[in-house]
Protein backbone atom coordinates (compact mmCIF):
# COMPACT_ATOMS: atom_id res chain seq x y z
CA UNK A 1 0.00 0.00 0.00
CA UNK A 2 1.12 3.15 -0.72
CA UNK A 3 1.07 6.11 2.49
CA UNK A 4 -2.14 8.34 0.81
CA UNK A 5 -3.73 4.47 0.55
CA UNK A 6 -2.91 3.63 4.12
CA UNK A 7 -4.31 7.01 5.35
CA UNK A 8 -7.44 6.60 3.67
CA UNK A 9 -8.13 2.82 4.45
CA UNK A 10 -7.72 3.49 8.19
CA UNK A 11 -10.21 6.53 7.96
CA UNK A 12 -12.53 3.61 6.25
CA UNK A 13 -11.83 1.35 8.94
CA UNK A 14 -10.38 -0.90 6.48
CA UNK A 15 -7.51 -3.05 7.19
CA UNK A 16 -3.83 -1.50 6.58
CA UNK A 17 -0.20 -3.31 5.60
CA UNK A 18 1.17 -1.26 8.25
CA UNK A 19 -0.56 1.64 10.77
CA UNK A 20 -0.52 4.75 8.87
CA UNK A 21 1.31 7.98 10.90
CA UNK A 22 1.80 11.33 10.60
CA UNK A 23 2.66 14.11 13.19
CA UNK A 24 0.83 17.24 14.04
CA UNK A 25 3.30 20.37 13.69
CA UNK A 26 5.89 18.23 11.32
CA UNK A 27 6.28 20.61 9.26
CA UNK A 28 8.49 23.06 11.26
CA UNK A 29 10.70 24.86 13.34
CA UNK A 30 12.60 21.27 14.54
CA UNK A 31 13.25 21.05 10.95
CA UNK A 32 16.47 22.27 9.62
CA UNK A 33 15.13 23.23 6.23
CA UNK A 34 12.23 25.45 7.95
CA UNK A 35 15.35 26.70 10.18
CA UNK A 36 17.08 27.72 6.96
CA UNK A 37 14.52 29.61 5.24
CA UNK A 38 12.54 31.24 8.75
CA UNK A 39 15.87 32.72 8.36
CA UNK A 40 15.63 34.62 5.02
CA UNK A 41 11.92 35.39 5.37
CA UNK A 42 9.39 36.24 7.80
CA UNK A 43 6.44 33.53 8.70
CA UNK A 44 4.15 35.46 6.86
CA UNK A 45 6.40 35.37 3.77
CA UNK A 46 6.57 31.66 4.05
CA UNK A 47 3.01 31.60 3.80
CA UNK A 48 2.24 33.58 1.47
CA UNK A 49 4.74 31.62 -1.11
CA UNK A 50 3.10 28.33 -3.15
CA UNK A 51 6.73 27.54 -3.81
CA UNK A 52 7.92 27.88 -0.54
CA UNK A 53 5.04 26.17 1.66
CA UNK A 54 5.22 23.36 -0.71
CA UNK A 55 9.24 23.02 0.21
CA UNK A 56 8.12 23.16 3.34
CA UNK A 57 5.15 20.62 3.64
CA UNK A 58 7.49 18.22 1.99
CA UNK A 59 10.69 18.14 3.81
CA UNK A 60 9.14 15.84 6.71
CA UNK A 61 8.02 13.82 4.16
CA UNK A 62 11.53 13.63 2.61
CA UNK A 63 13.30 13.41 6.16
CA UNK A 64 10.92 11.21 7.87
CA UNK A 65 9.10 8.96 5.45
CA UNK A 66 5.54 10.00 7.13
CA UNK A 67 2.63 9.08 5.22
CA UNK A 68 1.24 12.43 4.93
CA UNK A 69 1.89 15.77 3.69
CA UNK A 70 -0.17 18.62 6.02
CA UNK A 71 -0.27 21.87 3.29
CA UNK A 72 2.10 24.65 5.44
CA UNK A 73 -0.27 27.05 7.05
CA UNK A 74 -1.95 28.72 10.37
CA UNK A 75 -5.43 28.59 11.95
CA UNK A 76 -4.50 32.44 11.89
CA UNK A 77 -4.52 33.52 8.48
CA UNK A 78 -8.34 33.76 8.00
CA UNK A 79 -8.10 37.02 10.11
CA UNK A 80 -5.78 38.62 7.30
CA UNK A 81 -8.01 37.54 4.69
CA UNK A 82 -11.12 39.12 6.93
CA UNK A 83 -9.07 42.46 7.62
CA UNK A 84 -6.92 42.43 10.78
CA UNK A 85 -3.07 42.54 11.04
CA UNK A 86 -1.59 39.34 11.53
CA UNK A 87 1.74 38.65 11.95
CA UNK A 88 4.05 36.13 13.80
CA UNK A 89 6.56 37.66 15.71
CA UNK A 90 10.06 36.23 17.37
CA UNK A 91 9.29 34.73 20.66
CA UNK A 92 6.41 36.36 21.21
CA UNK A 93 4.11 34.28 18.88
CA UNK A 94 0.72 35.29 16.58
CA UNK A 95 -0.47 38.62 17.25
CA UNK A 96 -4.09 39.32 15.62
CA UNK A 97 -4.23 43.42 15.42
CA UNK A 98 -6.87 44.70 16.22
CA UNK A 99 -7.78 42.23 18.88
CA UNK A 100 -11.89 41.46 18.52
CA UNK A 101 -13.46 42.67 21.74
CA UNK A 102 -16.97 44.17 20.84
CA UNK A 103 -19.87 44.22 18.84
CA UNK A 104 -18.42 46.93 16.17
CA UNK A 105 -14.83 44.95 16.43
CA UNK A 106 -17.14 41.76 15.29
CA UNK A 107 -19.05 44.07 12.02
CA UNK A 108 -15.22 45.09 10.80
CA UNK A 109 -14.63 41.42 9.91
CA UNK A 110 -14.99 41.67 6.54
CA UNK A 111 -16.32 37.84 5.42
CA UNK A 112 -13.98 37.03 2.81
CA UNK A 113 -14.79 35.28 -0.60
CA UNK A 114 -12.47 32.69 -1.02
CA UNK A 115 -11.74 31.04 -4.56
CA UNK A 116 -9.38 28.43 -5.93
CA UNK A 117 -7.02 31.38 -6.58
CA UNK A 118 -6.11 31.53 -2.95
CA UNK A 119 -2.42 30.13 -1.72
CA UNK A 120 -3.25 27.34 0.55
CA UNK A 121 -5.39 25.77 -2.12
CA UNK A 122 -2.99 26.29 -5.23
CA UNK A 123 -0.37 25.03 -2.56
CA UNK A 124 -2.38 22.06 -2.00
CA UNK A 125 -2.98 21.45 -5.51
CA UNK A 126 1.14 21.62 -5.80
CA UNK A 127 1.36 18.76 -3.04
CA UNK A 128 -1.25 17.00 -5.12
CA UNK A 129 1.04 17.03 -7.92
CA UNK A 130 4.10 16.41 -5.68
CA UNK A 131 2.53 13.60 -3.57
CA UNK A 132 0.34 11.68 -6.08
CA UNK A 133 -0.74 8.78 -5.26
CA UNK A 134 2.54 8.58 -2.55
CA UNK A 135 1.02 10.41 0.41
CA UNK A 136 -2.22 11.80 1.52
CA UNK A 137 -2.06 15.74 1.53
CA UNK A 138 -3.98 16.93 4.36
CA UNK A 139 -5.96 20.34 4.46
CA UNK A 140 -6.84 22.22 7.89
CA UNK A 141 -8.72 25.54 9.90
CA UNK A 142 -8.93 25.65 13.29
CA UNK A 143 -11.69 25.34 15.06
CA UNK A 144 -14.09 28.76 15.62
CA UNK A 145 -13.90 28.61 19.42
CA UNK A 146 -10.37 27.99 19.39
CA UNK A 147 -9.44 30.79 16.36
CA UNK A 148 -12.24 33.16 18.38
CA UNK A 149 -9.89 32.91 21.26
CA UNK A 150 -7.06 33.99 19.57
CA UNK A 151 -8.92 37.06 18.00
CA UNK A 152 -10.29 37.45 21.59
CA UNK A 153 -6.74 37.62 23.02
CA UNK A 154 -5.01 39.40 20.11
CA UNK A 155 -1.66 37.59 21.35
CA UNK A 156 -0.44 34.53 23.36
CA UNK A 157 -1.90 34.53 26.33
CA UNK A 158 -1.95 32.21 29.26
CA UNK A 159 -4.29 33.39 31.60
CA UNK A 160 -7.05 34.31 28.67
CA UNK A 161 -8.29 37.15 30.34
CA UNK A 162 -10.08 38.99 27.69
CA UNK A 163 -12.16 35.93 26.90
CA UNK A 164 -12.53 35.08 30.28
CA UNK A 165 -14.46 38.92 30.99
CA UNK A 166 -15.97 38.38 28.15
CA UNK A 167 -17.39 35.25 28.90
CA UNK A 168 -18.81 36.51 32.10
CA UNK A 169 -20.42 40.15 30.82
CA UNK A 170 -20.75 39.82 27.10
CA UNK A 171 -20.83 36.28 26.49
CA UNK A 172 -23.31 38.08 22.88
CA UNK A 173 -19.95 39.35 21.34
CA UNK A 174 -18.14 35.81 21.55
CA UNK A 175 -21.61 34.19 20.56
CA UNK A 176 -21.34 36.62 17.30
CA UNK A 177 -17.95 36.18 16.62
CA UNK A 178 -18.47 32.50 16.40
CA UNK A 179 -20.99 33.12 14.09
CA UNK A 180 -18.98 35.21 12.07
CA UNK A 181 -16.03 33.20 11.43
CA UNK A 182 -18.00 29.60 11.17
CA UNK A 183 -19.09 29.98 7.41
CA UNK A 184 -16.02 31.34 6.72
CA UNK A 185 -14.16 28.22 8.04
CA UNK A 186 -16.18 26.25 6.18
CA UNK A 187 -15.91 28.31 3.06
CA UNK A 188 -12.09 27.67 3.40
CA UNK A 189 -12.41 24.11 4.30
CA UNK A 190 -14.16 23.64 1.37
CA UNK A 191 -12.37 24.92 -0.88
CA UNK A 192 -9.25 23.32 0.32
CA UNK A 193 -11.23 19.80 -0.45
CA UNK A 194 -10.72 20.14 -4.18
CA UNK A 195 -7.26 19.27 -3.73
CA UNK A 196 -6.43 17.50 -0.12
CA UNK A 197 -7.23 13.96 0.64
CA UNK A 198 -8.55 14.84 4.27
CA UNK A 199 -9.41 17.46 6.24
CA UNK A 200 -8.36 18.30 9.63
CA UNK A 201 -10.07 20.90 12.79
CA UNK A 202 -7.89 21.98 15.43
CA UNK A 203 -9.54 22.34 18.48
CA UNK A 204 -6.45 23.28 20.53
CA UNK A 205 -8.80 25.55 23.07
CA UNK A 206 -11.61 23.07 23.60
CA UNK A 207 -10.16 22.67 27.28
CA UNK A 208 -10.52 25.94 28.31
CA UNK A 209 -14.63 25.99 28.73
CA UNK A 210 -16.45 23.86 30.60
CA UNK A 211 -18.74 21.42 29.50
CA UNK A 212 -21.68 23.60 29.88
CA UNK A 213 -20.17 26.71 28.10
CA UNK A 214 -18.66 24.26 25.16
CA UNK A 215 -22.12 22.86 25.14
CA UNK A 216 -23.43 26.55 24.55
CA UNK A 217 -21.13 28.40 23.14
CA UNK A 218 -18.79 26.75 20.77
CA UNK A 219 -20.82 23.71 19.84
CA UNK A 220 -23.03 25.18 17.61
CA UNK A 221 -19.92 27.11 15.36
CA UNK A 222 -18.30 23.55 15.03
CA UNK A 223 -21.35 22.18 14.25
CA UNK A 224 -22.25 24.54 11.17
CA UNK A 225 -18.62 24.05 10.28
CA UNK A 226 -19.09 20.34 10.09
CA UNK A 227 -22.64 19.98 8.47
CA UNK A 228 -21.35 22.86 5.58
CA UNK A 229 -18.19 21.09 5.14
CA UNK A 230 -20.35 17.44 4.95
CA UNK A 231 -22.39 19.05 2.99
CA UNK A 232 -20.40 20.34 0.17
CA UNK A 233 -17.46 17.33 0.24
CA UNK A 234 -19.39 14.32 2.01
CA UNK A 235 -16.81 12.28 0.55
CA UNK A 236 -13.70 14.10 2.15
CA UNK A 237 -12.76 12.82 5.62
CA UNK A 238 -12.73 15.07 8.40
CA UNK A 239 -10.30 14.75 11.73
CA UNK A 240 -10.79 16.85 14.89
CA UNK A 241 -8.14 17.07 17.18
CA UNK A 242 -8.94 18.76 20.23
CA UNK A 243 -7.56 19.17 23.76
CA UNK A 244 -9.58 17.88 25.87
CA UNK A 245 -11.42 16.41 23.43
CA UNK A 246 -12.51 13.21 25.44
CA UNK A 247 -14.49 15.56 28.11
CA UNK A 248 -17.19 16.42 25.06
CA UNK A 249 -17.28 13.17 23.39
CA UNK A 250 -20.73 13.26 24.28
CA UNK A 251 -20.99 16.66 22.65
CA UNK A 252 -19.46 15.85 19.35
CA UNK A 253 -20.26 12.09 18.64
CA UNK A 254 -23.09 12.85 16.33
CA UNK A 255 -21.06 15.38 14.64
CA UNK A 256 -20.55 13.15 11.70
CA UNK A 257 -16.87 13.17 12.22
CA UNK A 258 -14.70 10.93 10.57
CA UNK A 259 -12.39 10.86 13.23
CA UNK A 260 -10.97 12.14 16.56
CA UNK A 261 -7.43 12.87 17.33
CA UNK A 262 -6.98 12.57 20.95
CA UNK A 263 -4.79 13.97 24.11
CA UNK A 264 -1.59 11.68 25.07
CA UNK A 265 -3.42 10.38 28.00
CA UNK A 266 -6.31 8.99 27.03
CA UNK A 267 -6.99 5.86 26.57
CA UNK A 268 -8.50 4.39 23.28
CA UNK A 269 -10.49 1.27 24.86
CA UNK A 270 -12.52 4.41 27.06
CA UNK A 271 -12.50 6.57 24.13
CA UNK A 272 -13.62 4.02 21.64
CA UNK A 273 -16.40 3.08 24.28
CA UNK A 274 -17.74 6.40 24.99
CA UNK A 275 -18.20 7.30 21.17
CA UNK A 276 -19.68 4.16 20.25
CA UNK A 277 -22.13 4.75 23.13
CA UNK A 278 -23.12 7.79 21.03
CA UNK A 279 -23.88 5.44 18.38
CA UNK A 280 -20.32 5.88 16.05
CA UNK A 281 -17.37 3.82 15.37
CA UNK A 282 -14.54 5.93 15.99
CA UNK A 283 -11.76 6.15 14.33
CA UNK A 284 -8.80 7.18 16.49
CA UNK A 285 -5.79 9.45 15.92
CA UNK A 286 -2.89 9.99 17.90
CA UNK A 287 -1.62 10.03 21.03
CA UNK A 288 1.86 9.73 21.38
CA UNK A 289 3.63 11.58 24.08
CA UNK A 290 5.25 14.80 22.44
CA UNK A 291 7.48 15.01 24.98
CA UNK A 292 8.77 11.68 24.51
CA UNK A 293 10.51 12.70 21.47
CA UNK A 294 12.72 14.33 22.96
CA UNK A 295 14.49 11.73 23.95
CA UNK A 296 17.37 10.01 22.35
CA UNK A 297 16.33 7.97 18.96
CA UNK A 298 17.16 4.78 20.36
CA UNK A 299 14.69 5.39 23.26
CA UNK A 300 12.26 6.89 21.61
CA UNK A 301 12.07 3.63 19.77
CA UNK A 302 11.66 1.61 22.83
CA UNK A 303 9.16 3.74 24.50
CA UNK A 304 7.31 4.38 21.16
CA UNK A 305 6.98 0.66 20.64
CA UNK A 306 5.73 0.23 24.26
CA UNK A 307 2.76 2.88 23.19
CA UNK A 308 1.84 1.04 20.06
CA UNK A 309 1.52 -2.21 21.92
CA UNK A 310 -0.58 -0.54 24.61
CA UNK A 311 -2.60 1.05 22.40
CA UNK A 312 -3.09 -1.89 20.04
CA UNK A 313 -4.14 -4.07 22.59
CA UNK A 314 -6.78 -0.84 23.47
CA UNK A 315 -8.23 -1.37 19.99
CA UNK A 316 -7.78 -4.98 19.88
CA UNK A 317 -7.23 -6.38 16.17
CA UNK A 318 -10.00 -8.34 14.41
CA UNK A 319 -9.82 -12.37 13.99
CA UNK A 320 -5.92 -13.09 12.35
CA UNK A 321 -5.18 -9.74 11.79
CA UNK A 322 -1.79 -8.08 12.99
CA UNK A 323 -2.89 -4.20 12.79
CA UNK A 324 -6.11 -2.83 14.47
CA UNK A 325 -8.36 -1.24 12.18
CA UNK A 326 -9.29 2.58 12.35
CA UNK A 327 -6.45 3.55 13.84
CA UNK A 328 -3.75 7.03 12.55
CA UNK A 329 -0.71 6.99 14.40
CA UNK A 330 -0.04 10.85 15.80
CA UNK A 331 0.95 12.66 18.51
CA UNK A 332 -0.96 13.98 21.50
CA UNK A 333 -0.56 17.55 20.33
CA UNK A 334 2.13 19.00 18.02
CA UNK A 335 5.55 17.75 17.91
CA UNK A 336 8.12 20.01 20.19
CA UNK A 337 10.68 22.72 18.60
CA UNK A 338 13.33 20.99 20.60
CA UNK A 339 12.89 17.59 18.83
CA UNK A 340 15.20 16.38 16.61
CA UNK A 341 14.60 14.91 13.56
CA UNK A 342 16.59 11.64 14.34
CA UNK A 343 14.06 11.34 17.03
CA UNK A 344 10.83 12.29 15.34
CA UNK A 345 12.66 9.43 12.30
CA UNK A 346 12.99 6.47 15.10
CA UNK A 347 9.24 7.14 16.04
CA UNK A 348 8.19 7.15 12.21
CA UNK A 349 10.32 3.83 11.66
CA UNK A 350 8.82 2.08 14.49
CA UNK A 351 5.24 2.95 13.84
CA UNK A 352 5.97 1.37 10.46
CA UNK A 353 7.64 -1.54 11.52
CA UNK A 354 5.07 -2.59 13.70
CA UNK A 355 3.10 -5.62 13.88
CA UNK A 356 1.14 -7.48 16.49
CA UNK A 357 1.46 -10.45 18.38
O1 LIG B 1 3.09 20.69 10.09
C1 LIG B 1 2.32 21.61 10.37
O2 LIG B 1 1.38 21.38 11.12
C2 LIG B 1 2.58 22.96 9.77
C3 LIG B 1 1.40 23.83 9.57
C4 LIG B 1 0.84 24.44 10.85
C5 LIG B 1 1.35 25.60 11.51
N1 LIG B 1 0.50 25.92 12.50
C6 LIG B 1 2.58 26.32 11.14
C7 LIG B 1 3.22 27.23 12.13
C8 LIG B 1 -0.31 24.06 11.53
C9 LIG B 1 -1.21 22.85 11.28
C10 LIG B 1 -0.52 25.01 12.57
C11 LIG B 1 -1.68 24.94 13.47
C12 LIG B 1 -1.81 25.91 14.55
N2 LIG B 1 -1.39 27.21 14.59
C13 LIG B 1 -2.51 25.64 15.75
C14 LIG B 1 -3.22 24.34 16.09
C15 LIG B 1 -2.27 23.30 16.56
C16 LIG B 1 -1.76 23.50 17.96
O3 LIG B 1 -0.53 23.66 18.09
O4 LIG B 1 -2.53 23.50 18.91
C17 LIG B 1 -2.45 26.81 16.53
C18 LIG B 1 -3.05 26.98 17.90
C19 LIG B 1 -1.74 27.80 15.78
C20 LIG B 1 -1.48 29.21 16.15
C21 LIG B 1 -0.02 29.50 16.19
N3 LIG B 1 0.78 29.61 15.07
C22 LIG B 1 0.80 29.74 17.32
C23 LIG B 1 0.31 29.71 18.75
C24 LIG B 1 2.10 29.98 16.86
C25 LIG B 1 3.33 30.39 17.67
C26 LIG B 1 3.84 29.26 18.49
C27 LIG B 1 4.14 28.02 17.70
O5 LIG B 1 3.54 26.99 18.01
O6 LIG B 1 4.94 28.06 16.76
C28 LIG B 1 2.08 29.85 15.46
C29 LIG B 1 3.23 30.00 14.55
C30 LIG B 1 3.53 28.87 13.63
N4 LIG B 1 2.61 28.19 12.90
C31 LIG B 1 4.83 28.37 13.33
C32 LIG B 1 4.64 27.34 12.39
C33 LIG B 1 5.69 26.54 11.71
C34 LIG B 1 6.15 28.90 13.88
C35 LIG B 1 6.44 30.18 13.21
C36 LIG B 1 7.90 30.58 13.30
O7 LIG B 1 8.71 30.08 12.52
O8 LIG B 1 8.20 31.45 14.13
Amino acid sequence: MTGRERMLAALAHAPVDRLPVWMMRQAGRYLPGYQALRRKHSFMELVGSVDLSAEISMEPVHALDVDAAIVFHDILIPYEMMGCRVDFVDGQGPIIDPPVRTMQDVERLAPPSFDEQIVVVRTLARLREQCADERAVIGFAGAPFTLATYGIEGAMSKTRSHLGAMLADRREVVRALLDRVAPVLAGYLIQQSRHADLLQLFESHADILSHDDYADLALPALRTVVRQVRAACPETPLILFGRGLHTIFDLIADLDLTAYSLDADVRFDAAALALARAGTRPVLQGNFPPEQLLADPAEVAKRCAAFLKERAAELGAADGATLPAGWIVNLGHGVLPQTTPAAAKAFVETVHGFRQG
